[in-house]
């Protein structure tokens, strides 16, 4: 199992220079408001692809007290053995790079991302299906990136098509051929995305049924894409001509309510009680908890168990109200998975119902 052994931040967020050591388990890094453990766990997830959990802009990761200078981020990561040094770090203050043992070629790179996945949890994810459907987009994608580091590549090239067929359509006088062959790439990028959401959605309902947990917390809830478009033309992946015709006869449309009226940019992702239908929005915010930490533990199992994928799982803010059977859920996610975890807090009796194995970090 691959795990963060350390990390040294300089010239990072609040950090001039610091170092934190980890341990394969669960860590726990406390500190008072303010003293960086987000930012931490931030860190981790910049030595992924991406700008980190937070997308930020290149010049809010730099220290403002130094802002001339860039910033670095060491870690050693392990893998059976091995030890890889990795680094994330600013070039001219406006590009993040990537490099393992000190070589930024492309193979290197995705060997070292072969080796892991990040998963995490933000306080904002509490409150997952009652925000907005592009809230729920995202998180799905990033679950699906989790394993198909292409993925994004597919979502950006959908995004870009999408607005290019937006301005061509205003300039009303636009070349035939032209926008032909961007409809043709929405239609092929477009039903890529719905068909690897449509994927993943059973994969998760699947693992969800099989999570082998106490009773206490129920699982009787499934996730459902909800796309009109979609769900009347589900074999859009074979058959292209159906997407590409629908947007040909809403060019019109399109063109007077602005953006693209059919497309996986306009589904959601909705949660229902298998037993009597209802959406998981109307359950209560504990509930709503639940669900998304079993949610986590199910993309978790998937990456352990099907794909050999170890997971390093971020929670941040992950003790504030708990109940027993939330609780009980985070000691099974500490507990009996192959994974490292990493959860912040502000003080150590919130966690005292972790094993005595866990590893504390203090940063104040
Ligand atoms: N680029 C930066 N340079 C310097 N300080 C920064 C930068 N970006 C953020 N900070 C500061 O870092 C501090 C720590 O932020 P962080 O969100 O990690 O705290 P935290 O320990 O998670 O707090 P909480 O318990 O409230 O969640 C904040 O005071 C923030 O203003
Ligand atoms: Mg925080």
């Amino acid at each position: 199992m691959g795990y963060f052994k350390e990390i040294n931040l300089n010239n990072y967020r609040n950090f001039e220079n610091f170092f934190l050591e980890f341990r394969g388990g669960c860590n726990v890094i406390l500190g008072q408001n303010g003293s960086g453990k987000t930012n931490v766990l931030e860190s981790l997830s910049l030595l992924e692809k991406g700008r980190g959990f937070r997308k930020e802009k290149i010049e809010n990761l730099i220290n403002f007290n130094n802002k001339n200078k860039d910033f670095k981020i060491f870690s050693l990561f392990n893998n059976q053995n091995i030890n890889y040094n990795i680094s994330a770090f600013s070039l001219n203050r406006n590009k993040k790079k990537i490099a393992v043992n000190d070589n930024s070629d492309l193979n290197s790179i995705k060997h070292f991302e072969s080796l892991f996945s990040i998963i995490y949890f933000l306080p904002e994810m509490e409150r997952l299906f009652i925000s907005s459907p592009s809230f729920r987009r995202n998180f799905l994608d990033r679950l699906i990136f989790n394993f198909n580091k292409e993925y994004n590549i597919i979502v950006n090239k959908y995004k870009k098509a999408i607005t290019e067929r937006q301005l061509l359509l205003k300039d009303q006088k636009y070349d035939e051929n032209w926008i032909q062959n961007i409809e043709n790439n929405i239609a092929e990028y477009g039903s890529t995305i719905y068909k690897n959401r449509e994927e993943h959605i059973n994969v998760l309902n699947k693992t969800l049924k099989t999570i082998n947990s106490s009773k206490h917390f129920s699982k009787d809830f499934i996730l459902k894409i909800q796309d009109n478009f979609y769900e009347s033309n589900k074999q859009i992946d074979e058959n292209k001509n159906i997407y590409v015709s629908q947007l040909y006869l809403n060019r019109k449309k399109d063109f007077f309510q602005g953006g693209c009226s059919i497309g996986p940019h306009r589904s959601d992702i909705i949660g229902l009680n298998e037993l009597n239908n209802f959406n998981l929005n109307q359950l209560s915010t504990g509930q709503q908890k639940t669900v998304v930490l079993l949610i986590i533990l199910a993309q978790s199992e998937y990456l352990i168990n099907e794909l050999n994928l170890h997971p390093i799982i971020l929670l941040d803010e992950i003790c504030s109200h708990l109940d027993d059977s939330n609780r009980e859920l985070l000691l099974y996610l500490t507990n009996q998975l192959k994974a490292q975890v990493f959860m912040t807090g502000t003080e150590k009796n919130f966690f005292s119902f972790l094993s005595t194995k866990a590893h504390y970090c203090n940063i104040t």
